[in-house]
């Protein structure tokens, strides 16, 4: 499911500021929803239609995909959500401590090889920050496809003072506070189990 390189991406993104938020406005914000590796923007425009009362904020590293979310955001003029072009890695510095209440990672991408595994969103250096700016009662909902990159993430959990209180390996989307993605779109077509796991702080 490899995105294709979309030119009208990049200058559509730069046209439309108005979907994105500032370094200085991120370092404001003290209450919202953060969803890591926004991909195509369906989550991130559903979950804030669904919750007005919520603000979201997604960020995507991949241009063409964050030209995709912009133009969702763009057309449902939905005032709660904002997308940042981004790796995260650049943005956890403007976020503060204690001001997130979820972090959502969505079919992260897997990384198969051994030496990649730090760039995984599940790796120490990710789950460290997440530590940092979830509130004391916030929660982190990770969902994948991929069984590798599942155990090893329950494993990092673990590891790196997280608790687990709630585990699916069969996830069919029960939970209202959740919508589907498009990753989850193709798994679900194909009938492929989809593993879904929240954690706290320990
Ligand atoms: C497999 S796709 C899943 C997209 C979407 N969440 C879904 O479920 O349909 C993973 C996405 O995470 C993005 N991503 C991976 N690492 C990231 C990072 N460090 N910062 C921002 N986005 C990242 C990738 O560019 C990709 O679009």
């Amino acid at each position: 499911m490899r995105t294709k390189f979309k030119a009208w991406a990049e200058p559509y993104i730069n046209e439309h500021p108005e979907v994105s938020l500032t370094s200085d406005e991120i370092k404001k914000l003290d209450d919202f929803y953060l969803e890591i590796g926004s991909g195509k923007g369906d989550f991130l425009v559903k979950m804030a239609s669904k919750n007005p009362d919520k603000f979201f904020l997604g960020i995507e590293k991949n241009v063409t995909c964050a030209g995709f979310s912009y133009k969702k955001l763009v057309e449902s003029e939905l005032p709660n959500a904002k997308l940042i072009w981004q790796d995260v890695m650049n943005i956890f510095e403007n976020i503060k401590d204690k001001s997130v209440n979820v972090v959502f990672l969505n079919f992260s991408d897997p990384w198969p090889k051994r030496r990649h595994y730090k760039r995984r969103l599940t790796s120490e250096l990710f789950l460290e920050q997440y530590r940092r700016i979830l509130k004391d009662d916030g929660i982190l909902v990770f969902k994948s496809d991929n069984e590798d990159l599942f155990e090893y993430s329950i494993e990092m959990f673990l590891q790196h003072g997280y608790n687990i209180f709630d585990r699916n390996d069969n996830y069919q989307g029960e939970d209202t506070f959740d919508a589907k993605t498009e990753y989850e779109q193709w798994f679900n077509e194909r009938d492929i189990p989809i593993h879904r796991v929240k954690v706290k702080k320990a």
